[in-house]
């Protein structure tokens, strides 16, 4: 029979970092969006709609988001990064009432798909303000980015460059396209970021962009540079994702910087522009701890000035593409909770595992990455000693975890709410039909709007495409 672990000692089953709460009905400020608060009830609010509330309308699952929250973090990489074109990942999350938020709040956006350019299309976005990633472009795709009018369009392969440059030269002999295509060259500049293996970029062995030191980026822009139909704009390095020391953006932008004023001296062209991606980090615990933008900024901006006075170049006109750091902390998940069991630990102790009604279908984060989050009960005021759970999902996998280690009151129950912050960046954008589970809804909400944005899907949805 499994010991009935006292509250308090929780030592073996806790990871070091997980502080036990004095009070399990508190918000840790850091992990929510700007406006979450709970009232005196244990009942979180966010932009002045009660969850509760709003759950009553569309169920759960549900993805809430913080329109101002959003906005202002916008706001906040578009003032830190004064100067710079601040390019929206849209990859994160991208919905057309987002793309609209975004072009609003004066950033640019990066799609990576042609899924993402029909969002943006869709929401009006000006092609110009768009940039194209991708390592496997199809020429369709390319031909309908460069016959909108996309502005830059990041090449990853010589493939891409001699097909690009071939649907460019017929476009505008058709007068559909009135000059060269811009054109960024992705490059890695060998850094090993310290993020998890799967979100690290610009190490060498990896599918994305041209290798600076094997001389491969030189000769993808050379290419470029040759090719009349297209207009060599610059240099994109993109390090990986959730990276809080900025160190590995300094290196990068020495490598990127020195090929840069290499390619000015040898090819004689002045590449105006150079992308520093994305990859800032956000708290999704206790262990993160993010840097405000106007600090990352003026970290980076010295050592881009730096560097480029020292190689006798001028500054290219720069731009970053923060997808997480804009939206994850803006959305969080709201579950209900179906069962609540025991389960007997080696040694005697017990876990509580607290099962909800989504799980690695709508944030596949915990199964890929082995990503930690947080929860808190939102439904109502517990006073019950907190007790260290493991929040899972419902799908036929014992990996399906929505939440790894989290103290929650010791009498959580079928039927409570519970959220998990921070599930912004790519929650829904990763979701899936896993188990044919339909994908929850997106609602935003403001001033004591709630508002969908993305509907739930249904079972028409689901079954639109099995043709029996
Ligand atoms: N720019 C480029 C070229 C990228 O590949 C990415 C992310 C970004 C910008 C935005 O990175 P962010 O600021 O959001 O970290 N699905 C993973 C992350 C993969 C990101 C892929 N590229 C995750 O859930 O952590």
């Amino acid at each position: 029979m499994a010991r009935q672990v006292p509250p308090g000692d929780f030592a073996g089953t806790s990871p070091v970092w997980l502080r036990q709460p004095d009070d399990a009905n508190e918000l840790i400020p850091l992990l929510w969006s700007k406006t979450a608060r709970k009232d005196d009830d244990g009942i979180l609010h966010v932009g002045g709609v009660a969850v509760p509330d709003l759950v009553a309308d569309v169920n759960t699952p549900a993805y809430v988001l913080d329109e101002e929250d959003f906005r202002s973090r916008a706001r906040a990489f578009r003032d830190g990064f004064a100067g710079y074109d601040v390019y929206y990942a849209g990859k994160a999350f991208l919905s057309v009432a987002v793309a609209k938020w975004v072009a609003e709040e004066g950033l640019c956006l990066d799609v990576c798909s042609d899924g993402e350019l029909s969002v943006a299309l869709r929401a009006g976005i000006d092609p110009a303000r768009i940039g194209y990633h991708g390592n496997n472009k199809t020429p369709m795709e390319l031909r309908r980015a460069v016959a909108a009018g996309v502005g830059r369009i990041i090449v990853d392969s010589t493939d891409e460059i001699d097909r690009l440059a071939s649907i460019a030269a017929e476009l505008i002999s058709t007068g559909a396209l009135s000059g060269p295509q811009g054109v960024m060259v992705r490059v890695t500049a060998g850094v090993e970021a310290h993020t998890h293996e799967f979100i690290a970029t610009a190490h060498e062995d990896q599918k994305f962009g041209f290798s600076i030191s094997s001389g491969s980026a030189f000769d993808a822009a050379s290419r470029v540079a040759a090719a009349e139909a297209l207009h060599l704009d610059g240099l994109h390095s993109h390090i990986g994702s959730q990276i809080f020391d900025t160190s590995g953006w300094e290196v990068a932008a020495r490598r990127v910087l020195a090929l840069h004023a290499r390619i000015a001296t040898e090819l004689g062209h002045v590449m105006p522009e150079m992308d520093l991606g994305g990859g800032f980090g956000i708290a999704y615990t206790t262990q993160d701890d993010p840097a405000d933008p106007a600090d990352l900024a003026a970290q980076i901006t010295k050592i881009v000035t730096g560097e480029c006075s020292a190689l006798g170049i001028a500054v290219p006109h720069l731009s970053i593409e923060p997808g997480r750091a804009i939206v994850g902390s803006s959305m969080c998940t709201v579950y209900t909770v179906g069962t609540v069991k025991q389960v007997a630990l080696d040694g005697g102790a017990s876990r509580t595992y607290v099962s909800v009604d989504g799980g690695m279908s709508d944030n596949i984060r915990p199964a890929l990455y082995d990503a930690d989050y947080s929860c808190s009960l939102v439904s109502r005021r517990s006073d019950a000693a907190p007790v260290l759970a493991r929040v899972v999902g419902k799908h036929c996998e014992s990996g399906d975890i929505v939440v790894k280690h989290e103290f929650l009151p010791g009498d959580i129950a079928p039927g409570d709410l519970l959220a998990v912050p921070g599930t912004g960046a790519y929650g829904r954008s990763m979701a899936s039909n896993y188990n044919h589970a339909l994908r929850p809804p997106v609602v935003a909400v403001r001033d004591g709007q709630a508002r969908v944005i993305v509907r739930r899907e249904t079972e028409d949805d689901l079954l639109a495409s099995d043709l029996g």
